[in-house]
C-alpha cells in the first residue's frame, strides 16, 4: 500500500441554513469539521474506489439505468450520474442539457419547433435542452449512444431506454445494493448550476430532497456530490448536506461561476497547494482531469506524477481523477494497440501507473477495467 496515499475520512456537516433560490451570491468559505471514520462496509474513503462514469459507458449508451446497472454488476463503487433540470423542475440524468447528442430527439417532428440556442456558460449551444421539456415529454424520448464512430456495438442499444430520473437511479441502486449485498454507491455531479440558478430551476434543492427523500443524506451513505463549480458546493456544505462534497478541476479554463461574477481565479488556481487548502475547507475530495496527476511527455508515454496528489493528501482531500477509458483514442500514444482508433490499448498500464501515483479512485467508462486494475494493484502491494 503505497504510503502516500490518503486515508481520509468523510465530513458531516450539519448547518441549518436553508438553500437560496436563483443565482447565489458569492459565500465565503466554511471549515467542514472531520467525522469520524466511515462505517466498515461502504465504499467511502477507506478503500480505493471504482466509479461507473456515467454507468458502464464503455458498453451501454451513457446514463441509462442499463449503464448503471451493468457498471454495478461489473463490480463499480459508484455509478455516476451527472443531473440537469426538466421544465417541471425534476432532475434528470443527462451530462448536458442539450439532448440531441444522446437521445432521438431529433427524430420527433413534434419537438421541432423547440430546437434553439442557448448560451451554456458562456458558450451558444443549438438544440433541444432538458429545461423545455416537461418530464412526461422528455418520457417519450429514447437514449443514443454518444460516441457511435468509437462505441459502434453500442448502438445496438439505440432507442430500448428512457431518460431516467434521480429518483429512479436511487431506486435502482438501492435494489441493486440489496441483490449483490454491498453498497452500491452514488455519485452525483449537478450540471451547469449556475445557468440552472439563472432560468429559476436551480439544482441544490431538488438534489437534497431526492437524497433525503431515498434517506441518503447522512454522514455514512454512500454519496458523493460533485461540481465543477465552486459556489454551489459552498452552498451545500451551508445548507447542511451531510454527504461528502467533491471539486471537480480542469486542466484548462476556469469554474463558470467565478468567471460569472468576474473572479479570475482559474482552475489552475484551484488546483495549486494553496487552492486545495481552500478547497478542503468544504470539500472532502477532487476530481481533477487525469493530467493534472500524470502529464503526457511530447513523445506520446506517460510523464513522472505531478505534485498534485501529494498536495491534495496534505490537506486530507481524496483524489479522484477523470476519466478513464479502454479504447486507444483515449489513451496516451504510448498506450495504443494497432491504428484503430476505437480498438482497445493498454489500459491496465494506465490505470497501473496512476494507482501507483496514489489516487484514491478513478471515475472510468470500463468499471471491469477498473475492478482489475485495482486488484492486480492491490495484490501486489500486499
Ligand atoms: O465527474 C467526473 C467526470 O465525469 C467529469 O467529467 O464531463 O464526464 O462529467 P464529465
Ligand atoms: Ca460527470
Amino acid at each position: 500500500m503505497p504510503g502516500a496515499r490518503l486515508r481520509a475520512t468523510v465530513a458531516a456537516v450539519a448547518v441549518a441554513v436553508p438553500l437560496t433560490l436563483a443565482v447565489p451570491a458569492a459565500l465565503p468559505a466554511t471549515a467542514a469539521p472531520r467525522p469520524p471514520a466511515v462505517q466498515p462496509g461502504t465504499a467511502l474513503a477507506e478503500d480505493l474506489v471504482v466509479v461507473g462514469h456515467r454507468g458502464a459507458s464503455g458498453y451501454r449508451p451513457e446514463h441509462t439505468l442499463a449503464a448503471y446497472e451493468l457498471a454495478a454488476r461489473m463490480g463499480a463503487d459508484f455509478i455516476e450520474p451527472d443531473v440537469v433540470s426538466t421544465k417541471d423542475g425534476v432532475l434528470v440524468a443527462r451530462h448536458e442539457n442539450e439532448i440531441a447528442g444522446t437521445t432521438d430527439v431529433e427524430s420527433h417532428p413534434e419537438f421541432a419547433g423547440r430546437r434553439t440556442t442557448r448560451t451554456i456558460d458562456g458558450v451558444p449551444v443549438t438544440g433541444w435542452f432538458t429545461e423545455d421539456f416537461t418530464l412526461a415529454e422528455l418520457r417519450t424520448l429514447r437514449a443514443e449512444e454518444r460516441l457511435p464512430a468509437v462505441r459502434e456495438e453500442n448502438t445496438l442499444y439505440d432507442g430500448l431506454f428512457q431518460v431516467p430520473t434521480l429518483d429512479e437511479v436511487l431506486e435502482l441502486r438501492a435494489r441493486l445494493s440489496k441483490e449483490l449485498g454491498r453498497e452500491i454507491g452514488v455519485y452525483i455531479e449537478t450540471k451547469h448550476p449556475t445557468y440552472f440558478d439563472g432560468i429559476r430551476l436551480s439544482l441544490e434543492e431538488p438534489l437534497l430532497a431526492d437524497l433525503r427523500q431515498a434517506r441518503l443524506d447522512r454522514a455514512h451513505s454512500p454519496v458523493y456530490v460533485q461540481s465543477f463549480e465552486t459556489t454551489n458546493l459552498r452552498e451545500l456544505r451551508r445548507a447542511g448536506v451531510k454527504v461528502p462534497l467533491v471539486q471537480l478541476l480542469s486542466g484548462a479554463g476556469a469554474p463558470y461561476d467565478l468567471v460569472a461574477r468576474g473572479d479570475r481565479r482559474t482552475y489552475a488556481d484551484l488546483a495549486s497547494a494553496a487552492g486545495l487548502r481552500e478547497i478542503a475547507t468544504y470539500a472532502q475530495g477532487v476530481g481533477p482531469e487525469k493530467n493534472q496527476v500524470i502529464p503526457r511527455r511530447a513523445d506520446g508515454t506517460l510523464g513522472t506524477p505531478t505534485r498534485f496528489v501529494d498536495d491534495a493528501h496534505a490537506v486530507r482531500l481524496l483524489v479522484h481523477p477523470y476519466t478513464f477509458r479502454n479504447e486507444n483514442t483515449f489513451l496516451p500514444p504510448a498506450l495504443r494497440e494497432g491504428a484503430a482508433p476505437d480498438d482497445y490499448g493498454r489500459a491496465l498500464a494506465e490505470h497501473a501507473a496512476f494507482w501507483d501515483a496514489g489516487i484514491d479512485g478513478m471515475f472510468t467508462d470500463n468499471p471491469d477495467t477498473g475492478v482489475v486494475s485495482r486488484q492486480l494493484f492491490e495484490s501486489a502491494s500486499n
